[in-house]
């Protein structure tokens, strides 16, 4: 048990690369659930999910947007004969928008705009002004108004805000502090005592990053419940899909690594389809 709780799993290449290939499954759940030709994945980081889908649906028209100029330069040079655009300038993406609804074959016009493990950053890391204008790309301008929105990110329930079981918290305590001495009286200083679950829970999901944990501790994975979420999605746009879920690979981990079984969720997906 000990043993696995340093990420040993990372130096495995076949384990690490299945497992990342299972993630892609995961992140490409809005496929079979709309019916769009084009897909523009906002902050596509190095285009990985945009690449799977060229392999499986060539014909679509995939664009990558991502404010981090590195992300696009990476994302461009995984496939020189690719046919994705990546940018990050915003009116790069709008054009290719308006042309799309211009010229697409019938039945081929919608467009799908992917946020995936994209809300906690612009949660965490922007100021309020870079939030909304953020929001407003994602959930429409005056000329985009994009016919899906498929979202995917870690969330919580606001219900996940309960005592913990001290159980699971002695356990926690007995198995990583044991290891990594002081490492949650650090964590506790930011994020709350772990008797809350909440704080539990976000350990839960950040405790396997110990080999970054400068970085990774300070990471706000659980920056919004998923019921305040719910409530700030604009009503034009209509659920019509929806998952929460705990994540497989976490819930595997954490037994494996304590002995625990999770029971709150730590991820949502779901696809809304914009309705005049
Ligand atoms: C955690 S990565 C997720 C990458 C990928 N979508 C995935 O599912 O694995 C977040 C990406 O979003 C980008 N990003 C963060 N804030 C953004 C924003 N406001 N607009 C566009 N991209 C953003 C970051 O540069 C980063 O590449």
């Amino acid at each position: 048990m000990l043993n696995t709780l340093t990420s040993h799993h990372i130096a495995d290449n076949d384990w690490y690369n299945a497992e990342m290939a299972k993630s892609l499954i995961d992140k490409i759940f809005f496929l079979d659930k709309v019916d769009a030709g084009m897909f523009v994945d906002f902050g596509c980081a190095n285009g990985v999910m945009l690449g799977f889908i060229e392999k499986v649906f060539p014909g679509s028209k995939l664009v990558g947007f991502d404010t981090n100029p590195e992300m696009i330069e990476e994302a461009r040079a995984r496939d020189p004969n690719s046919k994705i655009i990546y940018t990050s300038e915003w009116d790069e993406v709008r054009e290719l928008f308006k042309d799309h609804k211009a010229t697409a074959p019938r039945g081929q016009e919608k467009v799908c705009v992917v946020s995936s493990s994209v809300g906690h950053e612009i949660e965490s890391y922007s100021d309020e002004e870079a939030k909304a204008l953020t929001y407003r790309r994602i959930w429409g301008e005056a000329d985009i108004e994009w016919d899906y929105v498929a979202w995917r990110d870690m969330m919580a329930s606001r219900a996940a805000s309960r005592p913990s079981d001290p159980i699971a918290v002695a356990r926690v305590q007995q198995i990583f502090e044991a290891k990594h001495p002081g490492l949650i009286a650090q964590w506790e200083q930011r994020w709350g005592h772990l008797g809350e679950n909440w704080s539990l829970l976000h350990f839960f999901m950040t405790y396997r990053y110990v080999a970054n944990w400068d970085r990774e501790y300070r990471e706000n994975y659980l920056p919004r419940n998923y019921e305040d979420f719910m409530a700030s999605v604009p009503k034009k746009y209509m659920p019509i899909y929806q998952d929460r879920f705990t994540l497989p690979f976490l819930r595997r981990r954490v037994q494996e690594d304590f002995g625990i079984s999770l029971s709150d969720t730590t991820h949502l997906k779901v696809v809304f389809e914009l309705r005049k």
